[in-house]
């Protein structure tokens, strides 16, 4: 004879420490262990009434590592599991108003639990896992892991960013113990860099070409251009001032688009190169006495709908 899966439903939660479990997994996620502690009783048995209710499809598991946790999950529940939980906890909560009550203690100790759980860290990013990610952005936002990084520029570093447009990347440039220089040509783009940088003493901002830099002989340590040499129709002016402005030691890190075929974008957005190749930058720098150290195409970030970019990293002769 065969059963209605409502007499299997009524058997998993027809013992009422399955019940006080399903409880405690519907506040928080916990390991066979914590639920050990919760409910006051021994691993093994836990793992019995584990076993019963996730048969039944009451309970998600989730592995990290050797760990694994378990939930209860209401949205993955059926419509009539739900149902039927639904009845059992208003029972339950009537009970639960008693301070005394098996069920009241079981959501104190979980309290205690969950606290000693969040004391140990070892034991919280075994948990999280993969979930670190989205906790970091919560807790600390994104933006500081640039400043991190900008404490690896040298102390003192003199930096110039050419065509820095609207100023993104100033603040990251500035974040280290720098001095940073902003030059674009087009005052629109300045406007907005000096509000983005009002606070930072160690910023100045340049109205300038790029081929014809506002800029001493050998005084810039690091050079950036990020995203502007496509605009330049004459390159060779460009990596010739760059060359007279690059201190001893120097370096310059050039952002730009990889090779393409996106011929709209010189009558869309004014682009003078569809792109750049290795070989092209090569001949540039070596031209202007400059040796292209590196060349890097950068990973395509899944949302980005233009075409690849690269990096390279170029130093005085
Ligand atoms: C696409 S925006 C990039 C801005 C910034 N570097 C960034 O990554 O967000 C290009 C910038 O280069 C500037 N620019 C283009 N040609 C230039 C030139 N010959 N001299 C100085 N600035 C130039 C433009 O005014 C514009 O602000």
């Amino acid at each position: 004879m065969t059963t209605s899966p409502i007499f299997e439903r009524l058997a998993a939660l027809a013992e009422p420490i399955r019940v006080r479990l399903l409880r405690v997994l519907a506040h928080d996620e916990l390991a066979v262990g914590e639920i050990a502690r919760v409910l006051q009783t021994s691993q093994p048995t836990v793992s019995r009434h584990l076993k019963q209710l996730d048969a039944g499809g009451w309970v998600l598991r989730r592995k990290v590592g050797t760990a694994t946790y378990f939930r209860l999950s209401l949205p993955d529940l059926d419509e009539d599991a739900r149902a039927l939980w639904a009845l059992v906890l208003t029972d339950i909560d009537a009970a639960s108003g008693e301070p005394a009550s098996q069920y009241a203690e079981d959501l104190r100790r979980l309290e205690g639990v969950v606290a000693a759980r969040a004391a140990d860290s070892e034991e919280l990013f075994r948990r999280l896992g993969g979930r670190w990610d989205d906790v970091r952005a919560d807790l600390f936002g994104g933006g500081f892991v640039f400043a991190t990084l900008a404490a690896l520029l040298p102390a003192g570093a003199r930096i110039v960013d050419l065509g820095c447009g609207t100023g993104a990347l100033l603040p990251i440039l500035a974040a280290g113990d720098t001095t940073v220089i902003g030059i674009d040509r087009e005052a629109a783009m300045l406007e907005v860099a000096g509000h983005r940088t009002a606070d930072l003493p160690n910023v100045t901002l340049k109205a300038g070409l790029l081929d014809d830099l506002p800029l001493e002989y050998d005084s810039v340590d690091l050079a950036v251009c990020q995203l502007v040499l496509h605009h330049v129709k004459e390159l060779g002016p460009v990596f010739a001032e760059v060359a007279r402005v690059l201190a001893q030691g120097g370096r310059w890190v050039l952002v730009d688009m990889v090779e393409h075929d996106r011929e709209e974008y010189s009558a869309t957005m004014g682009h003078q190169h569809l792109g750049f190749s290795e070989a092209t930058i090569r001949a540039l720098t070596s031209e202007a006495g400059l040796w292209l150290r590196s060349w890097r195409v950068l990973p395509v970030d899944p949302g980005a709908q233009g075409p690849g970019l690269f990096v390279a990293v170029i130093s005085g002769g």
